[in-house]
């Protein structure tokens, strides 16, 4: 059983739904808020997730399929109505469920009413809510900044005659937030939806809210090779030194979080994650706040951008761990939004060892809709391409939408996403009669089953749900393997049962690898990737097949 002395953030995973793609119930072809209500008992039933994170629904002309949002206390008429909202939640608390939404911070669409006002004049008291600047004396923008999306991170605004900063579409203006008002009036959007009774926020971009106030130009890149995870052209001839996560930034967060402490007094824990991009884990760690104040989950992408390799993931796994501040709690994401999927990335071979890692690993997990049924990028013909991103720079593949495709609930005609008939605004997996919620649930060896059983393995082991971690070194165990031990706190007490001492091993390779246990060591299998695995205890050597993870109860003490 879970221990309920830790926040139900802590043993609990997250699941993120992509709204648009999820489950499109009033059959216009994209995905909707009674869509994602419809699927709750497959969520909280069926496959057994704590908590579901909703990327943007709030009102939003879409340009960055609501990453603009021009309204933050409402629900695109896309996607539903306040009321849907409330029911949703309503529906999943009785479901144990828990909500968490996002919140985009660092920038509104230029369509939002605060950005109108703004822009109107040079004079108005919201101009300041966004970052103008004059140009410089030869017109050019004021400093050397890049925007994500490509191009100039500027956007001159001619009939007040200054520029404008974007950090991503020039559709996206960025808000000034060393401006007390901007503070004041994001935090009270922080305060609307937690009065809607959500558990969390998932905030966005939020390395961008500081910037440097002198608005220095970034140094350029020394570096061949782009620093981010992919090649971004433009943007990675530069080090983003002075365009993002300005030391004053830990002062921001610090406020946002206190305004959900206050909503703790309630009993319920609310959970901060934030979306930075940092490879560095001393940094990533500088994000809990010195007294663990500032984000409960600064998001670790560690495992979306790794060589694929038993030394790399491991290392990366103890780094962190080594790298957390005392008390801070770990967390991994396996998929997103804005990656190519799991399975595309490592191949469908390695991708049910990438869920058995990520399952059991110390820390949240964050599971990304449809890597649950090893779904794959699902490419998209030119003419139906829709993210901004791919448009604006060509060439790159940056496009996000393979991975935005709709959920494959069922073997028919637009897959149980949309009726039959309705464009879906991204096409459906050529995949689709093995990759369905429907025909994989009666499958004992689908991907389906082995996330099932994953989850429900975590859920029931307090060794995995919230147990140490402790990589070990085996005298004979192949570079091609990464072991490492959970353990609950109380298993020195083990009265033999399973579940509170495990072994996982992960074997990276695609060929057959034996390990040999210490002397003594007894070890019985619980769950493989394979869904195929004997049962019968191990003393000796533990053979893996290629790309096979294993969770072994141990049954005697490790040396
Ligand atoms: C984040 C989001 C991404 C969005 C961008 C701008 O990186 O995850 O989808 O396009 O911010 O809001
Ligand atoms: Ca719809």
């Amino acid at each position: 059983m879970t221990s309920l002395s830790t926040p139900w953030w802590q043993h609990g995973v997250v699941y993120q739904v992509y709204p648009r793609s999820f489950r499109d119930a009033n059959g216009d072809g994209i995905g909707d808020l009674a869509g994602v209500l419809e699927k709750l008992d497959y969520l909280a039933t069926i496959l057994g997730v704590d908590a579901i994170w909703l990327s943007p629904f709030y009102p939003s002309p879409m340009a960055d399929f609501g990453y603009d949002v021009s309204d933050y206390v409402g629900v695109d008429p896309i996607f539903g109505d306040l009321a849907t909202f409330d029911a949703l939640v309503a529906a999943a608390h009785a479901r144990g469920l828990k909500i968490i939404v996002d919140y985009v911070p660092s920038h509104t669409s230029d369509r939002h009413a605060w950005f109108q006002t703004s822009r109107a004049s040079r004079g108005n008291p919201y101009r300041d809510w966004y970052v103008w600047r004059d140009p410089r004396p030869d017109g050019s923008p004021p400093n050397n900044w890049a925007a994500t999306f490509g191009g100039s991170a500027w956007e001159w605004d001619a009939p007040t005659g200054q520029y404008y900063l974007h950090s991503y579409l020039p559709e996206q203006p960025d808000l000034n937030w060393r401006n007390p008002a901007v503070r004041a009036a994001m935090a009270d959007v922080l305060r609307f939806w937690l009065d809607r009774g959500v558990d969390g926020f998932r905030m966005d971009a939020l390395g961008r809210i500081m910037k440097d106030p002198l608005l220095r130009d970034n140094p350029p890149n020394p570096e061949t090779v782009g620093h981010f995870h992919k090649e971004l052209g433009e943007y990675d001839r530069q080090l983003h030194l002075n365009d993002q996560r300005h030391p004053d930034i830990h002062r921001a967060i610090r406020e946002l979080r206190a305004v959900l402490d206050l909503y703790e007094a309630d009993g319920r824990p609310r959970l901060a994650i934030g979306e930075i991009h940092i490879y560095d884990l001393a940094e990533l760690g500088s994000y809990y706040g010195g007294a663990l104040d500032e984000l409960h989950l600064p998001f670790n992408f560690g495992l979306l951008k790794l060589l694929w390799a038993a030394r790399a993931i491991r290392e990366h796994v103890d780094a962190y761990e080594a790298a957390l501040p005392p008390g801070a709690w770990p967390n991994y994401v396996l998929g997103n939004h804005d990656e190519a999927r799991i399975a595309t990335r490592l191949g469908p071979e390695n991708a049910p060892l990438a869920m058995l890692l990520l399952l059991t690993l110390r820390g949240t997990p964050t599971l990304y809709y449809g890597d649950e049924l090893g779904m794959e990028d699902v490419p998209v013909p030119p003419e139906r391409r829709q993210d901004p991103w791919g448009k604006r720079v060509p060439g790159l593949n940056l496009g996000r939408d393979p991975e935005r495709a709709p959920m494959p609930w069922s073997p028919v005609p637009n897959a149980g996403f949309c009726p039959p008939g309705v464009e879906p605004w991204l096409p459906i997996t050529s995949n689709l009669a093995r990759v369905n919620v429907q025909s994989q649930l009666d499958d004992p060896r689908s991907r389906l089953t082995l996330t099932r059983r994953l989850l429900a393995l975590r859920k029931s082991s307090p060794a995995l749900s919230t147990g140490s971690y402790r990589s070990v070194d085996w005298p004979g165990a192949s570079d091609a393997c990464y072991l490492f031990l959970r353990e609950a706190g109380d298993a020195a007490a083990n009265d033999g049962g399973v579940g509170k001492r495990l072994l996982v091993a992960l074997n990276f390779s695609d060929a057959s690898q034996r390990v040999t246990l210490p002397d003594g060591l007894r070890a019985r299998p619980l769950l493989s990737t394979r869904l195929d695995h004997d049962q019968s205890d191990i003393l000796g050597t533990l053979d893996l097949r290629p790309a096979e993870g294993l969770v072994l109860a141990l049954l005697e003490p490790a040396t």
